[in-house]
């Protein structure tokens, strides 16, 4: 704006200079009477060409500031959202038009994920139950009883009839040459039920007890399973 009025103001001074100049060559009496109004019409027009190089310069500056800050703003929102976001973008984008793309092929393949995986269930469920068998025999011996409160147990209710040791000597026999002493089922059985002379300690002797002194036989008297 101030540039364009800029440009005209000085357009019109250098015309006008070299008119009167042109002029004064031509007639030797100019500017003479003239001479005050050439003056001031030289004097407006380099005014008026003055202000508005100066307003147009603020203009400009105006402007600097202007695509400075806006540089500035871009550069910052380049700092924080990053390209990063940009590549989620077109990931996601990427992704959903996958999926859209080829929903025949996802729901095959979902298809036989099932299938591989009900089989999957299948097998492990028969698998399950042979191990839960083997587990039941093994956690008798395992995880049934406690051998060390079972050591006790034995001390205060066995070792009368079988000994400190459990290898006879009081009326009991020897366990280690006693078939059901060789595991702790068959411990517990004989522990519970008596039998051949050995009294039952079903009535005396709690569950676990039981349990314990039967892992006791078995693992540290006869050695078996
Ligand atoms: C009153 C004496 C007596 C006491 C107490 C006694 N037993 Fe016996 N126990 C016997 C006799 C007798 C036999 C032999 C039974 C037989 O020949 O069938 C026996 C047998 C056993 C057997 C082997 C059974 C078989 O047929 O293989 C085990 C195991 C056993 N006792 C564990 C124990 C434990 C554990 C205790 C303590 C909780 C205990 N007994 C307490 C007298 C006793």
């Amino acid at each position: 704006m101030h540039e364009t009025l800029f440009f005209i103001c000085g357009g019109i001074l250098a015309a006008s200079a070299v008119l009167v100049s042109v002029f004064g060559l031509k007639n030797d009496n100019f500017p003479g009477k003239a001479m005050p109004a050439v003056i001031v019409w030289f004097a407006i027009f380099a005014v008026a060409t003055g202000t508005f190089a100066v307003l147009h310069g603020k203009d400009e500056s105006k402007e600097h500031d202007a695509e400075y800050s806006k540089a500035s703003e871009e550069l910052h929102k380049a700092d924080t959202s990053g390209p990063f976001e940009e590549a989620e973008l077109e990931a996601a984008e990427a992704e959903s038009g996958e999926s859209e793309g080829e929903p025949g092929a996802e729901e095959s393949s979902e298809a036989e994920a099932e299938n591989e995986e009900s089989g999957e269930e299948a097998n492990a469920e028969l698998e399950g139950e042979g191990g839960e068998q083997l587990e039941g025999e093994a956690g008798a011996t395992a995880a049934g009883g406690n051998p060390e409160l079972g050591a006790v147990v034995f001390s205060e209710n066995c070792s009368t009839c079988h000994g400190a040791t459990g290898h006879g000597g009081n009326g009991g026999p020897d366990l280690t040459t006693m078939p059901l002493a060789q595991s702790e089922e068959g411990a517990i059985q004989q522990v519970t039920n008596g039998g051949g002379g050995m009294p039952p300690f079903g009535g005396t002797l709690s569950e676990e007890e039981i349990e314990n002194v039967a892992a006791y036989v078995a693992q540290e008297i006869t050695h078996g399973e």
